[in-house]
């Protein structure tokens, strides 16, 4: 008869925690059988979640630890086994909390800092500045990634030169990288060509995978380019990613300066904050050095000025980028000007915006969630 019993086993092994999860071995389904002989020789069976689980070892010796350390044992055996699909997906779910899946970037301790590049018009050059920053932000040695959620137009991989798919480890998709940029696009889950169709909820599911599956790892910044105006898209992402902020990119033109200011409008409702306003297109550098306004000027500043009388917060105009023939080759060839050619206009007004944005986003973890998102100027990166 053994004296040991199954009880003083699983308290034993409680106090085993698996090492990615930091929870007790017992909690989250990964014990599958207590064997206890006659002459107490002991011998657990663990759950893996995958088979290549490279904490196997850690884990095998913790439990032999743990069991070792029960009165009286004699042998102790730890062997594995790996779940199946219904076992990791309750696993998941033991860990998380819910079924529900969660949103690294979204919880409270996350210290990524995402940015939801927005316009109320299309054509303005949002996808432009999105890979430039990106690219920027790459080379000056942040974890960067970028979401395009643009369902309509995707061109974020071509302005990046990436023509890899994103391919599937288990769960999980791994994002293609160009430019030392993390990249997941909307484009990469459909056929070339085929014309978008998606209604709301199915957009919604899309932009929420690929916040929830995708391995982003840990970004210190993460960019979505968003379609034009205020829609369906935008409102997911403010959901999705409350913490996000608005770049709000508007060319001089006064008429692209209302629909600016109407795209920043969202921020109202979604109570995201507006980083910044950019004004791109902003005028074209003649020959001789003078600057032909080939669309008027003062959009971005007029729209800055609006936006703060709005929202009652300060929304700096972060830059202006001019027109530059070489900005659009570089998104044709696939190397974003601002690291193909910084030092040209174009090239230094979107590396000097990328500065503006290398603000460590702090861990909100036990703050009040209202005070806790950092202010401009602080904890400069890099
Ligand atoms: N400053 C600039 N100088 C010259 N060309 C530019 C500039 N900004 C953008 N472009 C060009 O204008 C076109 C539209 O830019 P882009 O695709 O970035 O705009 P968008 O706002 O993302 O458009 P959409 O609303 O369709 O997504 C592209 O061909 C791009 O190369
Ligand atoms: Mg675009």
């Amino acid at each position: 008869m053994s004296t040991i019993t199954e009880a003083q086993v699983r308290t034993a092994l409680a106090a085993v925690e698996d090492p990615e999860v930091r929870r007790p071995i017992t909690e989250i389904g990964m014990v599958k059988s207590i064997t206890i002989s006659d002459s107490d020789d002991i011998a657990v069976e663990i759950y893996l979640t995958i088979a290549g689980c490279p904490m196997k070892s850690t884990l095998i010796e913790r439990t032999d630890e743990a069991l070792k350390g029960i009165d009286g044992v004699g042998q102790t055996t730890v062997t594995t086994d790996v779940m199946n699909d219904e076992q990791r997906r309750q696993f998941r779910e033991a860990v998380r909390g819910s079924a529900e899946p969660v949103v690294p970037f979204a919880q409270a301790d996350s210290t990524t800092r995402v940015f939801a590049v927005a316009s109320g018009k299309g054509g303005v050059g949002k996808s432009s500045v999105t890979v430039n920053l990106a690219a920027a932000l790459a080379k000056k040695g942040l974890a960067v990634g970028v979401l395009d959620a643009d369902v309509y137009g995707h061109s974020v991989p071509h302005m990046m030169g990436s023509t890899e798919k994103p391919h599937q480890v288990d769960d999980m998709i791994m994002p293609p990288q160009s430019h030392g940029v993390s990249l997941i696009s909307i484009g990469h889950f459909i056929d070339d060509n085929a014309p978008v169709v998606w209604r709301g909820p199915m957009l919604h599911r899309a932009i929420q995978q690929f916040l929830v599956d995708v391995f982003w790892g840990d970004l210190d910044v993460l960019l979505f380019d968003l379609p034009p105006g205020t829609g369906d898209i935008a409102i997911s992402v403010a959901q999705l990613v409350p913490n996000a902020e608005l770049l709000i990119v508007t060319t001089p033109q006064q008429a692209a300066a209302e629909v600016a200011e109407r795209a920043g409008t969202i921020s109202l409702q979604t109570r995201q904050r507006i980083f910044g306003v950019i004004e791109n297109m902003s005028w074209m550098e003649m020959p001789d050095g003078s600057r032909m306004e080939v669309f008027g000027e003062g959009g971005g500043e007029a729209v800055s000025k609006r936006l703060t009388r709005l929202t009652g917060a300060e929304v700096p105009l972060l830059g202006q980028v001019p027109l530059d023939v070489q900005l659009r080759e570089c998104g044709d060839t696939g190397t974003p000007i601002a690291i193909e050619n910084p030092d040209s206009p174009a090239g230094k007004a979107l590396n000097e915006i990328a500065g503006k944005l290398q603000i460590r986003r702090e861990s909100l973890a036990g703050k009040s969630l209202n005070l806790g998102v950092a202010q401009k100027g602080d904890n400069l990166m890099g």
